[in-house]
């Protein structure tokens, strides 16, 4: 089939190689030049575990183009996918104005029969308002159809979750436009649920909430085992082979972030109370991932006392492991309150240093390595979960360091191995979260 992806960020790039990926003709546009540019020459703009190989792969193959202009990009094309930003505005809600943007700017180009698919994270509703402006402005003797079509992608693993998604949802008025968004995901045999517009709309906000509210729910048990004596690596196991609850999204931790599940909980909080509807379970959602991302700060505050005068390590920046994406990570309210309570800070993250330069400046500073981060440290803080932190030498890492006392905001180290390897280790200090030492 012929496609065209409408913005080139981690959704539209994904989504467009992965369709070239599967046989399509995929035509991707963006307004950025320079973007534009690296992806002619196979560079993704983004660290995304996989996608070079299949960018390269397919523009070699002679499936997938990229452009900056909608008349080339949108020509001839079947199914047009959107797939810009929808960032948060000031009050919460989704800041809609790029998406009516694109939709009106498209338009004027459109020749033919098409159908719009949005990708974009939206608030039940909008795709009736972006149909609407379509209708005003486009040829009245083209069909036009609207499809709701959300995305379950995560960064770091964008690749495989869109080859081998769980489920596909298809938002539709018409059963042809259903059809033929069916047909462009045939190759992919997964599994397709079609329903209303509105209702794939909610499909998306309800399932980030949900997702969201899963790992606060777990963070509170995690805080109540560290007083009882339990373990929460354990409880979340047993919670886990329940089928109804299910072992995912239970690893408790210091906090959500991201560029996904802050906003869109924000978003359908202000969608509900917009409509009178107090989602209160989701306000507190909110809540405790705010206090859970101050949670090693609070336990280095009670271990140390003051921390004028003293040098932690960051291990790992990133909002989660596998992106250098820093959106919402908790790693910036850690360097602020840290840097605030006169602590010095050295970071070192394997991919995303660059981007946390951009946010945290020379308020802090960088290493090359772990080790490097850890040398007269008083004590390391583990913020992202990445694989390379939980094969590093723990004896070697605590010789480097001033204080052997680890933080470890991920529960990346096992507590029996670290016991026994560290037993005869003067003064060794580890608090994970949800357990004791
Ligand atoms: C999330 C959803 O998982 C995707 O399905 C969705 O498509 C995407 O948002 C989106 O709306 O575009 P993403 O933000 O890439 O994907 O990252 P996740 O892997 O879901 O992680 C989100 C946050 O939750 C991270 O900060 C992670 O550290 C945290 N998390 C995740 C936990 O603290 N514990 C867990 O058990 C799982």
């Amino acid at each position: 089939m012929q496609i065209a992806v409408l913005g080139t960020g981690y959704v539209g790039l994904s989504t467009g190689v992965c369709l070239a990926e599967i046989g399509h003709n995929v035509y991707c546009i963006d307004i950025d030049e320079r973007k534009i540019e690296l992806l002619r020459q196979g560079i993704s703009p983004i660290y995304e575990p996989g996608l070079d190989e299949l960018l390269q792969k397919n523009i070699q193959n002679g499936r997938l183009f990229f452009t900056t202009s909608y008349e080339e990009g949108i020509k001839n094309r079947e199914v047009i996918i959107i797939a810009v930003g929808t960032p948060q505005s000031e009050d919460g809600s989704a800041d809609l104005s790029y998406i009516k943007k694109a939709v009106c700017d498209l338009s004027s180009y459109l020749k033919d029969d098409v159908i719009i698919a949005v990708k974009s994270t939206v608030p039940v509703g909008t795709n009736d308002e972006l149909y609407q402006l379509l209708k005003d402005r486009c040829n009245k003797n083209i069909r036009v159809d609207l499809v709701s079509n959300p995305e379950f992608l995560r960064q770091g693993s964008a690749i495989h979750d869109t080859l081998h998604a769980d489920r596909i949802v298809i938002g539709a008025k018409s059963e042809e436009a259903a059809a033929k968004m069916k047909e462009m995901y045939l190759p992919l045999q997964v599994p397709i649920i079609q329903t209303d517009i509105r209702s794939a709309e909610m499909i998306k906000y309800a399932s980030n909430a949900f997702l969201a509210m899963k790992i606060s729910y777990i963070n509170e048990i995690a805080n109540l085992c560290e007083v009882l004596g339990a373990n929460v690596n354990d409880v979340a196991k047993g919670m886990g082979m329940d089928k109804r609850i299910g072992g995912a999204f239970l690893h408790a931790g210091i906090g959500y972030g991201g560029s996904c599940f802050p906003k869109d909980v924000k978003a359908l909080l202000h969608t509900a109370k917009s409509h009178h509807v107090d989602f209160a379970i989701l306000k507190e959602t909110v809540a405790v991932n705010e206090r859970q991302r101050r949670l090693l700060v609070k336990k280095a505050v009670s271990r140390f006392g003051d921390l004028r005068g003293k040098k932690f390590a960051l291990f790992g920046l990133a909002f989660k492991p596998n992106t250098d994406d820093m959106r919402e990570a908790p790693s910036i309210i850690i360097s602020k309150l840290l840097t605030e309570l006169g602590a010095k800070v050295t970071a070192y993250d394997p991919v995303a240093t660059e981007n946390a330069k951009k946010i945290l400046g020379d308020s802090i500073s960088y290493a090359q390595s772990a080790y490097e981060a850890a040398r007269d440290a008083n004590a390391l803080f583990v913020v992202t979960e990445w694989p390379e932190f939980q094969q590093l030498d723990v004896k070697a890492l605590l010789d480097v360091m001033k204080q052997p006392i680890i933080f470890d905001g991920r529960n990346i180290f096992d507590l029996e191995t670290l016991n026994s390897s560290l037993k005869a280790y003067q003064g060794f200090e580890y608090y994970p979260v949800g357990k004791r030492a």
